[in-house]
């Protein structure tokens, strides 16, 4: 039975130790403040980030589940027999796709072990007969994976390619085409350029959940370097950056603040008004993302939007070379 389940470790130790710490050194120290968005992501803002995912204005959730329950079956059809989801994190949604797809074997990548761990849990009592390989490894850095079962889908959802930057993004495509071999598919879903109150919304909801999502990085930074931010030093913002076609979250001191990173020996100065740039998510143009997806050696098959036409799904084969 357990060995239907396995997870491999790709990362070092202090992997996240050593990139956190440099990550701030770096962010903190430039003029404009930022940090990269994935230290969101402790217990706590995994479990504020499933409530943004059920909040009336966040509605990428709810449109990419409707189109992968429109399009399952076509999406079965590239006959894949492994299935390698990116930032699984709980596979909330990757249950539609094993329904369908019947693979033997499910991979999880995600930065977090314990999401990892239940979500292998839960799935492979849920599917008796499939195999889940499960890999502690970030997508942004080495992409690492065994050559699994041909043909392989990758699926990459939830609009988190909008956190990565176009360089970044050039980057990230081009390792999963090196991932994948002729005869294999990818799926990405990607929130769509739309009005903007609409998509600020999504940012900013009525309850405040983001903001407090927002906020908890600060937490992680106290607990993780023995920072001492007192989260009430600073408001959530998030606005439209209409050049860059995508939104930001911001931080914004309301007093002139200082922090110490007691783990860095480094002390840090906020001007009231002063901004820490904490999350970027860029939306999409539907032949943007295809041009992106072409250069990177992909072959888009099939677009596909939910019926509002707010996010869109992409199913792309890797052509013969
Ligand atoms: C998980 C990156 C897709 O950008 O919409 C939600 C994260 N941030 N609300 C997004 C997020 C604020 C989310 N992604």
């Amino acid at each position: 039975m357990k060995d239907r389940i396995s997870v491999e470790d790709l990362l070092s130790a202090d992997h996240f130790e050593r990139e956190l710490r440099a990550d701030v050194v770096k962010g903190f120290g430039s003029a404009q403040k930022s940090l990269p968005p994935k230290w969101f992501y402790d217990d706590e803002g995994s479990l504020l980030f499933e409530r943004i995912t059920g909040l009336p204005e966040y509605y990428p959730s709810r449109a990419e589940r409707e189109i992968l329950g429109d399009r399952a079956a076509r999406i079965a059809e590239t006959g894949a027999r492994s299935l390698i989801e990116l930032g699984s994190g709980s596979s909330e949604k990757t249950r539609i796709l094993l329904d369908a797809l019947h693979p033997e074997v499910y991979v999880p990548v995600d930065v977090s072990r314990g999401a990892l761990e239940a979500a292998a849990r839960g799935l492979s009592s849920a599917y008796p007969g499939l195999a889940v390989r499960a890999v502690v490894g970030d997508f942004q850095h080495d992409l690492r994976l065994p050559r699994f079962q041909a043909p392989r889908l990758l699926a990459f959802l939830g609009g988190t390619i909008g956190n990565l930057l176009p360089e970044q993004r050039e980057r990230f495509l081009s390792d999963v085409r090196g991932l994948l071999e002729p005869g294999d598919a990818l799926l990405v879903g990607a929130d769509l350029v739309k009005d903007v109150p609409t998509l600020v919304a999504a940012y900013d909801d009525a309850e405040g959940v983001t903001a407090a999502f927002n906020k908890n990085v600060l937490k992680v930074l106290n607990r993780r370097l023995r920072a001492d931010f007192d989260p009430e030093d600073f408001e959530h913002v998030a606005r439209w950056d209409e050049d860059g076609e995508r939104i930001e979250m911001r931080l914004r001191a309301v007093r002139e603040v200082t922090a110490e990173f007691a783990e860095l020996g480094l002390a840090v100065r906020f001007e009231k008004g002063e901004e820490l740039l904490t999350e970027t998510s860029a939306k999409f143009r539907p032949d943007g993302l295809r041009g992106e997806l072409v250069r990177a050696g992909f072959e888009p098959r099939h677009w596909w939007t939910d019926a509002g036409a707010r996010y869109g799904l992409c199913l792309a084969a890797v052509p013969p070379s």
